[in-house]
């Protein structure tokens, strides 16, 4: 910015000291003016994120292939999400803002994928100003402030939005989230053309929570206990007892009153729990990323760790991957 704003002045200074006698004064300002807004474009974006493709690619093939190939044991999301994406990015005149909604127990990707989809849709990845990322516990901490978070959100959502219309947005820890600042976004998540003329139909919006992961767990030792195979489960099994879960369900009564009944979540996507062998993918691919040798031994190792339940037939991992890093930390230096 520094640079490209000094050329910048330079340029106006020196083209509007030197006489042009051939140029009426309009089309001298109409040429600086063009000329500015070239320099400016290439001095500031080529070195600075801006809202353009170069910076936002959104690269959905990519993320396609980054999910089949990082993100182990969730077949349903490795197919809903790319689809949601596309389908949306792919609409000249979508209706209303993208939301996704990813359920599930805790470790099971949620977070990752959220990652995954910042890095292929952003240069930047999550670090990307595009990208903002809210964690209920860490960003609205503290309930009697709600009403300032509830102006303060706004305002942000608002203002990034206004700054670039292909903003990210992912709030983790919903189901925590104080009702009354659930109902503060959910102005961008409708069906109008505009609020105070930014219109939010470009924009993403995704929500992560645990609310009906219970409920999910249950589907798919169901599944189990029949024998089925667990990648036989389909959306549909899921998404009927996970909408009435999250429904019914009183910590999580606002999503009945303000998103869910309004038809404001586009996709619910549910994160299956994770199984042993599960748990020896992440490890492997850990151990892999550490350039580690004795990939195997190391990723067994670390899921043999892990808590499994329900408590008598061990068959789902408690954390999912959540703590594999940390386990691979310990194996890959203590070894
Ligand atoms: C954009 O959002 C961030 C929080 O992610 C906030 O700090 C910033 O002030 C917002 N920008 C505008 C222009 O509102």
């Amino acid at each position: 910015m520094e640079v490209g704003s000094c050329v910048l002045v330079l340029l106006i200074v020196s083209l509007s000291l030197r006489p042009s006698p051939a140029l009426e004064p309009i089309s001298t300002s109409a040429l600086l003016a063009g000329a500015a807004s070239v320099a400016y474009y290439y001095f500031n974006c080529r070195f600075q994120e801006c809202c353009t493709k170069d910076w936002i690619p959104l690269d959905v093939k990519g993320l396609e292939a980054d999910l089949r190939r990082q993100l182990f044991g969730q077949h349903i999301a490795i197919d809903v999400i790319p689809k949601a994406i596309e389908g949306f990015l792919s609409n000249k005149n979508s209706r209303k803002s993208l939301t996704l909604s990813l359920h599930g127990w805790t470790g099971t990707g949620k977070n990752f994928v959220s990652r995954i989809i910042a890095e292929s849709l952003y240069k930047n990845g999550v670090d990307s100003k595009y990208v903002h990322h809210f964690v209920t516990t860490f960003h609205f901490p503290t309930a009697e402030h709600t009403s300032k978070y509830k102006q303060q959100l706004q305002e942000w959502i608002h203002g990034n939005v206004s700054m670039c219309k292909r903003s990210l947005f992912i709030f983790d820890e919903m189901d925590k989230m104080p009702p009354e600042l659930i109902d503060s976004i959910k102005p961008f998540l409708e069906y109008y053309n505009d609020l105070d003329g930014v219109s939010y139909r470009k924009a993403m919006f995704i929500f992560l929570s645990n609310a009906g992961g219970e409920k999910i767990n249950e589907v798919v030792l169901n599944f189990w206990n029949r024998g089925m195979k667990r990648e036989n489960i389909q959306r549909k099994d899921l998404e009927n007892s996970l909408s009435l879960e999250v429904y019914n369900n009183k910590m999580s009564g606002f999503w009945h009153t303000s998103l869910i009944d309004q038809n404001l979540i586009d996709y619910f996507i549910p994160f299956l729990p994770l199984e042993y062998r599960h748990v020896v993918m992440c490890a492997k691919a850990e151990v892999q990323s550490r350039h580690f040798k004795d990939v195997d031994e190391v990723a067994i190792k670390v899921a043999e760790e892990m808590v499994y339940f329900p408590k008598e037939q061990r068959i789902f991992s408690t954390k999912g991957c959540k703590t594999v890093a940390a386990k691979v930390d310990y194996w890959t230096t203590a070894v």
